[in-house]
């Protein structure tokens, strides 16, 4: 088992990518928060887990400090310790440059980015507290290169890039290794709101010919958090079937 006996926290983890990550994390023996701000599927999802290993469901909006260190203390209740953080709790609100209003540039900006400071800042000092861990951020394909209608959304995700390389030199003397995952387009739901032309469109571009699953993204994360990375730090991990190289 990869990550036996570890602590997980997984933000977004009552969907889509997040949701294959804690089922992956659970099989390799970790110990697994599902964090989210969907408390329905959230509370679900993390049932559906208990009879492979402990799981447990946490209500939080990530852009929100207070509830994110309720999410720290909830898990610090259960589990006594943290070692693994991801934060992959992320939305969109598309839309062209002019159409674009200041609410759906902020509310993007608040989840996407805000909130991934505001989990690491909060779970950094148990990782230290506990000798060390892993960090891993969800960037995406758009904040590497760019995508039409997502200002907002590529801002942010490009943020990740340097926060994570920040991070990465800051932490590394603590023992703390940080790096970020850059998916590709992936089968969840909000690539459900795209429409199938710029699917099609991107299909035609991808070398291996198809979307990314969830599961080939939780793979990326499973090695970023186990002991087979131990080496590597601030680097941006590319799933994405070699769409842009
Ligand atoms: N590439 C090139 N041109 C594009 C394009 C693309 N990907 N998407 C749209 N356009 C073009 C359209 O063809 C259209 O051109 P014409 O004016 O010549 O007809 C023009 O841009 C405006 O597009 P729409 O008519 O669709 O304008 P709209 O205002 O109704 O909608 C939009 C704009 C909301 C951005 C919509 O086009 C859209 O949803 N596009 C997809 C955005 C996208 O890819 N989002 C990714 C979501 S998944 C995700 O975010 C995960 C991840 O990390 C990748
Ligand atoms: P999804 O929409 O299926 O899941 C996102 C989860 O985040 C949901 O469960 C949602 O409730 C949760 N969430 C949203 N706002 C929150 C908040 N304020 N606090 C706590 N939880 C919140 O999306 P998906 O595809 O699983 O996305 C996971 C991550 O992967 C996101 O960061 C996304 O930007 C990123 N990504 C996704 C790609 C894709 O094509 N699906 C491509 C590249 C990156």
């Amino acid at each position: 088992m990869r990550l036996k006996d570890k602590v997980a926290i997984i933000t977004g983890a009552a969907n889509g990518i997040g949701f294959a990550a804690a089922k992956r994390f659970i099989e390799e023996g970790s110990k697994v928060v599902l964090a989210d701000f969907d408390e329905v599927s959230g509370e679900e999802k993390a049932a559906s887990l208990r009879d492979q290993g402990d799981a447990i469901f946490v209500k939080v909006d990530v852009s929100n400090r207070e509830s994110v260190d309720r999410m720290v203390q909830s898990t610090l209740d259960r589990f006594g310790k943290v070692d693994i953080l991801i934060n992959n709790a992320g939305i969109t609100r598309d839309a062209m440059l002019h159409k674009m209003s200041q609410e759906d540039f902020q509310s993007v900006l608040n989840v996407n980015l805000t909130g991934v400071f505001n989990c690491t800042q909060a779970v950094v000092p148990y990782l230290v507290e506990n000798g060390g861990g892993k960090i891993i951020s969800t960037s995406s394909v758009s904040g590497v290169y760019g995508n039409v209608g997502q200002t907002n959304y590529a801002a942010a995700k490009a943020a990740i890039v340097g926060m994570t390389k920040t991070w990465a030199k800051e932490l590394g003397r603590k023992g703390i290794n940080v790096n970020a995952v850059a998916p590709g387009f992936t089968e969840t739901g909000m690539v459900a709101k795209v429409p199938e032309k710029v699917i099609e469109q991107m299909k035609s571009v991808i070398p291996l010919q198809r979307l990314g699953k969830p599961e080939d993204i939780a793979n990326a994360y499973l090695y970023l958090a186990s002991d087979e990375s131990n080496y590597v730090n601030g680097t941006v991990l590319h799933v994405d079937g070699g769409i842009m190289m």
